[in-house]
């Protein structure tokens, strides 16, 4: 076993090294630490493969209370093998014993809230309670989920344990997918998609049950859908709410809802044993991969969860797993590595539910998704860094940004309880108990009080709600935030002087996207180039996924993107050559190989492609081609993003025109290189700078021009940029 003492050393193993270049500015983010004044411990302290790895300190066990086992083993009219299985293993769950109470409790009462250990049964099981108690019959039964995934999967399970086929009785549906059909009659759907429910049915007619799962996640969708079937539980008696929630802070919601009745499942939980680290870790990647190969060599069978932040991590994660593993011969069991984030496609999601093959350790790599939305069998060890990725906004600036933040004590609380649903568990984390007790929150904020609120102001408006101020909100968000979004969505022209929703507003609220967005498809009808606007809006949709760059082949990998990029068109008109490229070799899988494009990101564009090509027909724009007027193009997405402008400075940075604020291109920008002098940009991210991600170079005459009410002249006025060093502004206009 290696000792690495040196950090060079340690980059000659390091599988990773070479790419680091490129990726240093993701890597990089995950050197996060807690409490600067903390004794700092570097990834060099200790060895890499768990020699003397981290030292932890038992500090405290997690009571649980215990329940007995069901043991109604009996279903002899089912003559499908699975399905009875699947039924025998209904009547296992916590919730089973309180099936009966509970739908009496459902009869008796309009709204309950309902209160349950994650893995009891209440988001597979309630909406089947209530199918087979004839709600049904009635109207179909909602159940919301923050997560698409968890949307996705429970709908998978629960059309198995019905025996039916996913998307005919039990369906679901996500932003750009759905997968429910006329026989529909328990429909998962994310909190999003039930607000955008409202645009086209305001009294939800053809529900009979609305279940706000997951109520404690407190996402933004989830806090507007809680003012609003509020107010329509008023004037529809019929209409049963059942707010579910993994956590024991109920009265919260029970107060809002007018003293709602309180349903509590007691949960199957033993006891957790947790760890904490002696001192912080300097790099929590490092030391959860650690932490997993210790786990693995030294404990007892039993499968382990490790929480991360992203999906970039996740990958790190496996590959160096995988790595590391290969390592370690015969004796030691096999690990096998599952990830599971937002983006990992379907049929891989499957995975981490199968059963773990006898002698094998199963170790799955997760986002929050697993802390209370999936529930995943047979986890005894947890593997607790500590952060998960969290958007926070400025009202003052208007900036929004995705960063990496310490978790809650909540947090940490449901992400231990994860080791002992099926026997005592440990959970390991990779911080010392005085951050646990000195530097968490108690709690999460809710989003509606970190975010832009710009969306959901215009699904407000589009509602009719127009005084959103006396909005009944459980939480309210900041009033600058409020303003924020009214003025942003004035200077989009989808509000008028008096926060009237425009027709250009409620154009854009047609389109699932964010108004900026849905602003510049509106706009390329004026411009003449919808085709290629919905080209660039669904590319723009599917992430940061459609480039492919193995390790072995990154200079072919990289010649290959930058074809795209001939001229410095910039990042969206190279998205839109690479979607147009596809299109004319008739969407050929053999091209998408060829020039290093995944080929399952294109698959999703264009069928996201397909549903904004409906909603403009919907919204009554012809699709036109404007391909050669690049100007066109960029003018269309100025006129959707003009608040994202920036101009280059001296020194290679850039300052946003407006609440000016220093920011660079990102290095996988086409752009890079080239420092356009004006820029406008699809989004900031924040890792070891403020990135702009998706950048096009502007004429700054274009930001008077589109949006006069935002921009004056002065803010344009090019003459203090003109005493550019030669070479620096090769793009200049
Ligand atoms: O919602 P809650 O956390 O109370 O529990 P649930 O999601 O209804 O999960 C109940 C059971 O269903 C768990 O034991 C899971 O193992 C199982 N399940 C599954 O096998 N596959 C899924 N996609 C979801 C749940
Ligand atoms: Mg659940």
């Amino acid at each position: 076993m290696q000792r690495y003492k040196d950090p060079e050393a340690k980059d000659k193993m390091n599988p990773f090294a070479e790419q680091e270049a490129w990726e240093e500015h993701q890597i990089g983010k995950s050197k996060l630490q807690f409490g600067s004044k903390d004794r700092k411990r570097s990834s060099d302290d200790y060895q890499y493969v768990f020699e003397d790895g981290i030292d932890f300190v038992k500090s405290s066990v997690i009571e649980g209370t215990k329940l007995e086992e069901d043991s109604d083993q009996e279903d002899a009219d089912e003559k499908d093998m699975l399905k009875r299985e699947l039924q025998d293993e209904r009547k296992t769950l916590p919730i089973y014993k309180f099936r009966d109470e509970l739908l009496k409790a459902v009869e008796e009462f309009q709204v309950i809230v309902i209160v349950g250990e994650t893995g009891s049964g209440k988001t597979t099981q309630i909406p089947q309670y209530l199918h087979e108690a004839g709600y049904t019959a009635k109207g179909k039964v909602a159940c919301t989920q923050p997560r698409r995934v968890a949307a996705m999967s429970v709908a998978a399970r629960v059309s198995q344990e019905m025996g039916v086929k996913l998307g005919h009785e039990v369906g679901y549906s996500i932003r750009f997918e759905d997968c429910t059909s006329e026989k529909t009659l328990i429909k998962y759907m994310t909190d999003g998609m039930l607000l955008r429910e409202f645009l086209g049915e305001p009294d939800l007619a053809s529900y009979s049950v609305v279940m706000v799962d997951e109520a404690h996640e407190r996402t933004l969708s989830t806090d507007i859908l809680f003012g609003l079937v509020k107010d329509i539980s008023r004037f529809r008696p019929d209409l049963k709410l059942l707010i579910s929630s993994a956590t024991l802070d109920a009265e919260k919601f029970s107060d809002y809802f007018d003293s709602a009745p309180i349903f509590k499942i007691p949960g199957r939980r033993y006891p957790v044993e947790v760890h904490y680290t002696k001192a912080p870790e300097a790099d929590y990647i490092d030391a959860a991969i650690v932490t997993v190969l210790q786990i693995h060599v030294t404990q007892s069978p039993g499968d382990i969860l490790v929480f991360l932040t992203g999906q970039e991590e996740i990958e790190t994660i496996d590959e160096i797993l995988k790595h590391r593993t290969r390592g370690l011969g015969t004796k030691i069991a096999e690990l096998l590595i599952c990830p599971i984030y937002a983006n990992l496609p379907t049929e891989l999601q499957a995975k981490i539910f199968e059963p773990t093959p006898e002698g094998a350790r199963k170790v799955v790599l997760a986002t929050n998704i697993a802390e209370t939305s999936l529930t995943i069998d047979g986890i005894k060890y947890v593997v607790d860094p500590g952060f998960c990725k969290i958007k926070s906004y400025n009202p003052r600036t208007g900036m929004e940004s995705l960063l990496i933040n310490p978790i809650s004590k909540a947090s940490a609380n449901q992400r231990a309880g994860r080791s002992g649903r099926t026997g005592p568990g440990k959970c390991f984390r990779l911080y010392t108990s005085y951050n646990y007790m000195h530097d968490l929150e108690d709690n999460t904020v809710p989003e509606i009080q970190r975010t832009n609120l710009a969306n959901v102001v215009l699904t407000l408006k589009s509602l009719g709600i127009h005084d959103l101020v006396n909005f009944d909100f459980m939480d309210p968000p900041p009033s600058e935030a409020l303003l924020k979004a009214l003025e942003q969505l004035f200077a989009l022209s989808a509000l008028n002087s008096r926060g009237e929703l425009t027709k250009t507003g409620r154009r854009m609220a047609e389109f699932p996207l964010d108004p900026m967005l849905s602003k510049m498809l509106v706009a390329s009808e004026k411009y003449k180039c919808s085709d290629e606007a919905i080209s660039i809006a669904s590319m723009l949709s599917v992430g940061n996924s459609i480039f492919y760059r193995p390790k072995d082949k990154q200079v072919h990998a990289d010649n290959a993107r930058l074809n795209f990029h001939t001229g410095n068109v910039g990042d969206h008109i190279a998205l839109l050559n690479v979607y147009n490229s596809w299109r004319e070799t008739d969407y050929s899988t053999q091209w998408c190989y060829e020039n290093y494009i995944q080929v399952r990101s294109m698959k999703r564009a264009r069928d996201i492609r397909d549903q904004l090509e409906g909603l403009l027909e919907r919204v009554e724009i012809e699709v036109s081609s404007n391909a050669s007027d690049l100007d066109a193009i960029k003018k269309a997405i100025t006129s959707g993003f003009f608040h994202h402008s920036a101009r280059l400075q001296k020194n290679g940075s850039y300052r946003t025109v407006k609440n000016p604020q220093t920011v660079f291109i990102h290095p996988s920008s086409g752009l890079a290189q080239v420092l356009p002098r004006w820029a406008i940009y699809h989004e900031l991210v924040l890792t070891t700078k403020e990135y702009m991600r998706q950048v096009t170079e502007l004429k700054p005459d274009w930001l008077v021009e589109i949006a006069p009410h935002y921009y004056q002249l002065k803010d344009v006025d090019d003459a203090g940029s003109k005493k550019l060093p030669k070479g620096e502004g090769r793009a200049a206009l």
